[in-house]
């Protein structure tokens, strides 16, 4: 027995009210689970629609929401829809709900892993991931697939001997779902008992600290007494940027986007905190923080703030070109013009775009899991990671990032390790 909701349609009515979608999920019946997927998208530019679906196991998270149901596990699924066009930002809307079967363990062929997931993490490059070919060095989501990318979770079937139940593992094909299963190739375990929790895998320890390195140390070439300038300061990359510049002897400046996000900043070492948001005059702002000049920019949201950068860099210069969140949603028409790129040629400046998934197999891997766990565990490195709980919350949770409502590494917690069937 299935059934099919949708966002925009929960009982006849259209609505994108995540409330009435949670209402409708807890009408399901036993033994289905809910997952999130892209459901489609038109080949063009900017045209997808995403299919949203998610569990309900019995997790602490659900447990919490349904207790008079406890134990209790329903499933959603989504069911047709037509693309629907997105011209900038995607909302809440563009996710939907489908009912599928539960995944058991006598599904299991060679090398699969029956997974649960404990945490997901929210990443801006999914962004990408959601507009066809467009602006993205990862591969768009299939329509009618559910939503993947890094997670954490916990083994709780497996037909690959090298991974048993119980094993933690991680790896970047989780999918938006309680459980799911999948061919186990470039999954990994994390070592138990190391004193380092499940989260910190996608955060300390995660893609975007690694991307902070890589985009650092590896293409910057930091030396003590230079300045660098780092914009989304407080967030998955940017305090790691602020902590691995200030080991090294840097002067560090940070751009962030609230008065709460630049007290952090500043409580990880960053010498001066610029709030981009209220500041009138940037530029000056940034003179009178950066009086030498910039070194090294750490870009990480492009558009106006690359712009007024470069008219702070010094001679020779170099920027390392993380990402650019600030035009994700951006179309063609809206789409920011950089007005000072001639200071390029001025100033002599290097920009070297970077990929982290490129580092992984170098030694610049191996070092940074060396250093930075090292550095975490004896508390010199603080990390602050962003739960929110709930994977019917992770559309909305992925939504905010590109709004700055995340204050930190977000991350959405789906179930507790202590949890079973
Ligand atoms: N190249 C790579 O391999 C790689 C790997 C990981 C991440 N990245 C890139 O690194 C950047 C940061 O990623 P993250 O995971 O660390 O995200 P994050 O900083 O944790 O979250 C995104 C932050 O970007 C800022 N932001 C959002 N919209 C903005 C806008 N229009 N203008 C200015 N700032 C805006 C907000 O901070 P404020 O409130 O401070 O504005 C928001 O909190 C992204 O561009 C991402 O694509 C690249």
């Amino acid at each position: 027995m299935s059934a099919t909701f949708w966002v925009t349609h929960v009982n006849g009515e259209k609505t994108t009210d995540l409330g009435s979608f949670e209402r409708a999920v807890r009408a399901c019946p036993d033994n289905t689970y809910v997952r999130i997927r892209v459901m489609s998208f038109d080949s063009a530019p900017l045209v997808l629609s995403i299919k949203m679906c998610y569990h309900y196991w019995p997790t602490s998270t659900l447990t919490r929401d349904a207790s008079s149901e406890g134990g209790w596990r329903s499933e959603v699924a989504c069911g047709s829809t037509t693309p629907s066009l997105i011209n900038s930002a995607p909302t809440i809307a563009d996710f939907q709900v489908e009912t599928v079967d539960a995944p058991t363990k006598e599904s299991l062929k060679d090398n699969q892993i029956l997974v649960r997931n404990l945490y997901l993490s929210c990443d801006p490059f999914l962004r990408g991931r959601m507009a066809g070919s467009r602006n993205s060095y990862v591969a768009s989501f299939e329509p009618g697939n559910p939503i993947e990318g890094f997670g954490v979770g916990i083994v709780e079937a497996s037909a690959n001997p090298d991974f048993s139940e119980g094993d933690i593992v991680t790896g970047n094909r989780f999918l938006w779902e309680t459980r799911f299963v999948i061919n186990s190739l470039g999954f990994v375990k994390v070592p138990s008992g190391s004193g380092i929790s499940a989260a910190s895998y996608l955060g300390v320890l995660g893609m975007p600290s690694f991307a902070a390195y890589v985009g650092l140390i590896s293409i910057s070439n930091p030396k003590a007494g230079e300045t660098v300038l780092v914009s989304a300061a407080s967030g998955a990359v940017g305090q790691m940027v602020v902590q691995l510049a200030k080991a090294r002897g840097l002067h560090v400046i940070g751009l962030a986007g609230s008065d709460d996000k630049v007290d952090f900043v500043k409580s990880i070492g960053a010498d001066a905190v610029i709030n981009y948001k209220t500041t009138i005059d940037l530029d000056a702002a940034i003179k009178q923080a950066a009086p030498n000049g910039i070194d090294i920019y750490f870009e990480n949201v492009g558009g106006e703030l690359f712009d007024i950068a470069l008219k702070n860099m010094n001679t020779f210069g170099r920027i390392a070109g993380c990402g650019m969140i600030s035009q994700y949603n951006a179309t063609p028409e809206t789409a920011y013009c950089i007005k000072n790129i001639m200071e390029i040629v001025i100033r002599r400046i290097t920009i070297s775009g970077f990929v982290v998934s490129d580092y992984y197999t170098k030694p610049d891997y191996k070092n940074f899991i060396q250093e930075v766990s090292a550095k975490f565990k004896e508390g010199a490195i603080t990390y602050k990671l962003d739960e929110v709980v709930g994977l019917e919350k992770a559309p909305q949770a992925l939504l905010d990032l590109f709004e700055g409502n995340n204050f930190g590494k977000r991350v959405v917690k789906v179930s507790d390790i202590s949890d079973t069937q």
